[in-house]
């Protein structure tokens, strides 16, 4: 689970469209995650889901009342301001056209609209209305006003309404939610002002129209550290082959397929990466050409002669003799079934790195494509880790942190 959720309070604003159901599931999500969720449904929302639904999810009281009271410090206080004054996020989904207009007009006639204007933090909106409704110039004339004073929006999605027409207007799925909710409050973590460049999953070497060479990997790993990058702040590019994992939200993604296409990502970004981490499984070999049709099953043995793709961390660490602030850190990982030590040891030295990590891909529950890793991890000046079996994770959060203090992040107080 992400730690940046953990012990937050959140206000889920909920408004009155059909959407309602799926912030069940959001509500949900960020209660697993440890944050602490109060619900607010305006009257509207009650009639599509009932109060007592939020209410067992979050395991706390769900307001629906202005002229309820709160005793959460001992003191009595009006039940919006002290919910308003104790969250770290406050998310409204569904928010419908009225709810818009009342937020972007600083109305407090019902108790969502009313916490808004005495919470002074970051809010982030995932409208949900009919596809006119979303168009008409008053309710974009509210969106505007509301991102003018810096709120995020997520959506609204694009495809099949309740109504049964085709539209804008949908509200985006509550994983999406979630992760910008993430990505909300990593801002201004002690990676803020970093861009971090991440490569992912394994590339595709084309050997004819249908077949290709490739290998193990799924991007878990390389997802697991966008989204730590993201979650301290650091505006985040992940440069990926195909995924077997949904990307994370809130952050910069560029598909690739082949090695090729990688090296030539990576190079653009390059002038304006402050780190980047490989870990990526890049073949080294590719067809020398790939046939243009289906290559036939024909009797007897196949040849296919490979060459050498491109070393995509050799070719960034000879940059670095000339521009060594692009990028200023460079994390690579290794994969490797024996010499383990001699093999990272040798890869840190020949790519011009500052730390790799290494993976025993025959260890049990280590390496390509389960959830965990167990690495150890090798830097420049001679430092070497063992770090226990963890999640992917927990491993990418602590490659993050470690990629923070030696960025001289580590006493960083969020702001
Ligand atoms: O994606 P998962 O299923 O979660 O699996 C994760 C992983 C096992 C793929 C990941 O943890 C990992 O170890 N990635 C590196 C795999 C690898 O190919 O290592 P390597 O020893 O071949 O390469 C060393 C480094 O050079 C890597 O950072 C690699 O990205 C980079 N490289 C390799 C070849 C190449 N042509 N260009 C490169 O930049």
């Amino acid at each position: 689970m992400p730690p940046i959720l953990n012990g937050k309070r959140i206000i889920l604003g909920v408004s009155g469209g059909i959407a309602c159901y799926k912030s069940v599931m959001l509500a949900s999500r960020l209660t697993q995650a440890n944050a602490q969720v109060d619900v607010i449904m305006t009257e509207a929302a009650t009639k599509f889901v009932a109060p007592v639904t939020f209410q067992a999810i979050t395991q706390r009281a769900v307001s629906t009342d202005t002229f309820e009271s709160w005793t959460d410090t001992g003191r009595l206080r009006s039940g919006h301001i002290t919910l308003a004054h104790a969250a770290d996020l406050f998310i409204v989904a569904p928010a419908t056209a009225q709810t818009l207009a009342r937020l972007a007009l600083g109305m407090g006639d019902e108790l969502l609209s009313l916490t808004a204007l005495s919470y002074k933090g970051p809010m982030l909106i995932a409208p949900a209305m009919e596809t006119n409704m979303w168009g008409h110039p008053a309710t974009q004339q509210h969106v505007e006003t509301l991102r003018s004073w810096g709120v995020d929006f997520v959506g609204p999605a694009s495809g099949r309404l309740a109504s049964g027409e085709h539209g804008a207007g949908r509200m985006v799925e509550p994983d999406e939610i979630f992760e910008h909710a993430c990505r909300v409050l990593g801002r201004g973590g002690p990676l803020t002002g970093v861009r971090v460049v991440i490569t992912a999953g394994g590339t595709r070497e084309p050997i004819d129209p249908v077949r290709f060479m490739g290998n193990h990997s799924t991007g878990k790993m390389g997802v697991a550290l966008a989204r730590a990058a993201r979650d301290l702040g650091a505006e985040t590019v992940l440069i990926h082959a195909p995924l077997s994992v949904t990307p994370p939200g809130g952050v910069t993604l560029v598909p690739i397929r082949t090695a090729q296409q990688m090296h030539d990502a990576v190079m653009e970004h390059l002038p304006t990466t402050d780190v980047l981490i490989g870990s990526a499984a890049v073949a080294d070999y590719r067809p020398i050409h790939s046939e243009e049709k289906k290559i036939k099953k024909l009797p007897g043995q196949q040849t296919i002669i490979l060459e050498r793709t491109p070393d995509i961390l050799k070719a960034v660490g000879e940059r670095r003799h000339d521009d060594p602030l692009h990028p200023r850190l460079v994390v690579g990982f290794a994969a490797e079934t024996d010499d383990l030590e001699e093999n990272a040891l040798g890869k840190l030295e020949r790519k011009n790195m500052d730390m790799i990590v290494l993976n025993d891909v025959t260890a049990p529950d280590s390496g390509f494509a389960v959830d965990t890793n167990r690495v150890i991890i090798f830097e420049r000046d001679g430092n070497r880790e063992d770090w226990p079996l963890m999640s992917k994770e927990e491993v990418a959060q602590a490659i993050l942190q470690r990629v923070a203090a030696r960025l001289g992040r580590q006493n960083w107080a969020r702001r």
